[in-house]
């Protein structure tokens, strides 16, 4: 994959929400590929995030595609009003829910792209039932629940395996990267099978959004 290929998805959870569509048209005029919004509920990780009120707001203010992460207990319950509100991918994690499969088939009856994320302790197998009837593998490279933390490299053997069962099964899904990457890291991510690639800090929090991105694509080999 070449870096002008990797997608680069900044998440909002560091942007300045008093500029919000300020900080997103900077991000799509530098070229963000997906905008990424951290959903979390206070018990499946201990922190309080967006609702669907914010992607409705953010789909007014950007024409990228908006890529849902709900880290919350009940994705059962929530997944309808994010699709609704305008996300086009709604991710969560197989382990917050009963019936992982339903809720894939529920989010693609809605017209919606559906994916799972896996935590930086547990095995490619929670998921792996599930890689025929996904868009998207988000592959945590930080326990979720806050931006700015370190990024975990052990992490990368579990996304390089990722990749390889790709690539035999010839599946069609995006293996997006998730948690303290920035432009040191970035290429480790996607010599290792990382396709799109999340941050918060290392884009909103450089002071200037675009730069961000445009340090990013560089990284990879693409700017
Ligand atoms: C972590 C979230 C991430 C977070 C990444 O719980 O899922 O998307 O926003 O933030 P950085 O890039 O700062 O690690
Ligand atoms: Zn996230």
């Amino acid at each position: 994959m070449t870096g002008k290929e990797v997608r680069i998805v900044p998440s909002i959870l560091s942007a300045d929400f008093t500029r919000l569509g300020e900080e997103l048209r900077a991000v799509e005029d530098a070229g963000a590929d997906m905008i990424h919004v951290d959903v979390m509920d206070g018990h499946f990780v201990p922190n309080l995030t967006m609702g669907p009120f914010v992607v409705e707001a953010v789909r007014r203010a950007t024409s990228l595609p908006i890529d849902a992460h709900l880290m919350i207990t009940d994705p059962d319950k929530y997944a309808p009003a994010f699709i609704e509100a305008g996300a086009d991918y709604v991710v969560f994690h197989a382990e917050a829910c009963r019936e992982p499969a339903g809720l894939l088939e529920k989010i693609h009856a809605r017209g919606a792209r559906a994916g799972l994320a896996l935590n930086p302790p547990n095995s490619l197998e929670l998921i792996q039932p599930y890689l025929r009837g996904i868009d998207l593998a988000l592959i945590m490279t930080v326990n979720p629940g806050f931006a700015g933390q370190s990024f975990m490299a052990d992490v990368m053997p579990k996304l390089s395996s990722l990749a390889e069962i790709k690539r035999e099964r010839d599946l069609d899904l995006l293996i997006e990267v998730d948690g303290g990457i920035g432009p040191d890291n970035a290429r480790t991510v996607v010599e290792n099978g990382g396709e799109a690639l999340v941050a918060a800090s290392a884009i909103f929090k450089s002071g200037d959004a675009g730069e961000g991105v445009r340090a990013l694509r560089a990284a990879v080999g693409g700017g």
